[in-house]
């Protein structure tokens, strides 16, 4: 007898019935830029599609985010001044605080995720403080929790720490606590990949490391076992959510990371893995819709629960319309 799998994809119906990975618009994450000004609406050279707002006019982005039935939107924060500490991180009338505050109160059913690190706000583009030309872990963990904590005190759900300094989670859950801040969620970045896919990043945000490169506190892509025992320390330290970034070139580690994780466990499409993409269905050599739905797929079949991608709203009509 000849066993034949090929059964159950002759239709659709049997297709989409059988499947094991089944997606929704409200597992997507999508991520912002906001600078500091007014009426500002720019398309970033580095990810066309894609722009920075300002305070004012992010509404316009998260009507549409959530019109398309997204759960969550990730804010980026460009300040106008930066400096050696990157103190506006921090300051009350910062840029993130100003979008919280904003976003809050013309959409308040979104969840609002901040990413917490300093890169873009100090003047040698590194995630902490510096000492004698290295970054500075224990120097750094008082002013990511007090990043933290500001970015809550202007109404964020979950504030998620990138700068990936050992003990992070546990400095701003201390804070958060200790301030009476029990119930904001942590996501932390627990594996975060010291990555040539986040160059269209910096260009956007200008955060690109005046000397150096972030190989001492960023993970090295050779290796696996070392993102079992990130997940595990920030669990430990009270991380509520994890997440594996980049997405596709770490697919094993996310699917090693959603088995062994006692918490939702998300991917993180980098800006250059959109890049990419767009780049290839700007000449024509890639259908961007397939292309994007696939990677995807790829990525919730590794197990993740959540996907924060720069193709969120695209993805959700995509999704709607059953191609994903
Ligand atoms: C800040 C941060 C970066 C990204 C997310 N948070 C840049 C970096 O670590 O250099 C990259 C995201 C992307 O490439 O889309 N530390």
């Amino acid at each position: 007898m000849i066993i034949r799998p090929r059964r159950l994809r002759v239709t659709a119906a049997m297709r989409n019935f059988v499947r094991e990975t089944r997606v929704s618009p409200s597992m997507l994450v999508y991520p912002l830029f906001v600078r500091e000004g007014n009426g500002i609406v720019e398309e970033i050279e580095s990810l066309p599609g894609q722009y920075r707002y300002s305070p004012d006019t992010l509404p316009r982005a998260l009507e549409k985010v959530a019109a398309a039935g997204i759960s969550a939107v990730l804010l980026f924060g460009i300040p106008a001044k930066k400096d050696e500490l990157g103190s506006s991180a921090w300051a009350e009338d910062g840029v993130v605080q100003q979008a919280l505050i904003e976003g809050k109160r013309r959409f308040p059913d979104l969840i609002y995720i901040t990413d917490v690190c300093l890169c873009e706000y100090t003047s040698h583009g590194h995630c902490g403080a510096i000492r004698d030309s290295y970054v500075d872990n224990d120097a750094t963990l008082p002013l990511i929790a007090k990043t933290a904590l500001s970015h809550v005190q202007a109404g964020a759900d979950i504030v998620a720490p990138s700068d990936m300094m050992d003990g992070r989670v546990g400095a701003i859950r201390a804070e958060l606590e200790q301030q009476g801040f029990f119930n904001t969620a942590i996501l932390s970045y627990a594996v975060k990949y010291a990555s040539a896919f986040y160059g269209p990043f910096r260009e956007a945000a200008g955060s690109e490391p005046s000397f150096g490169d972030r190989r001492s506190y960023q993970m090295d892509p050779h290796n696996r076992r070392e993102a079992l025992r990130e997940m595990a320390l920030d669990i430990d330290e009270g991380a509520d959510l994890v997440m594996v970034k980049p997405g596709l070139p770490y697919l094993d580690v996310l699917c090693q990371v959603a088995d062994q994780s006692s918490v939702p466990v998300g991917s993180y499409c980098v800006s250059g893995e959109y890049a990419m993409i767009k780049a290839a269905a700007q000449r024509g050599w890639l259908n961007e819709a397939a292309a994007v739905c696939e990677a995807a797929a790829g990525i919730f079949r590794a197990g993740a629960e959540f996907l924060i991608t720069y193709h969120a709203c695209e993805l959700a009509s995509w999704m709607k319309e059953g191609r994903l």
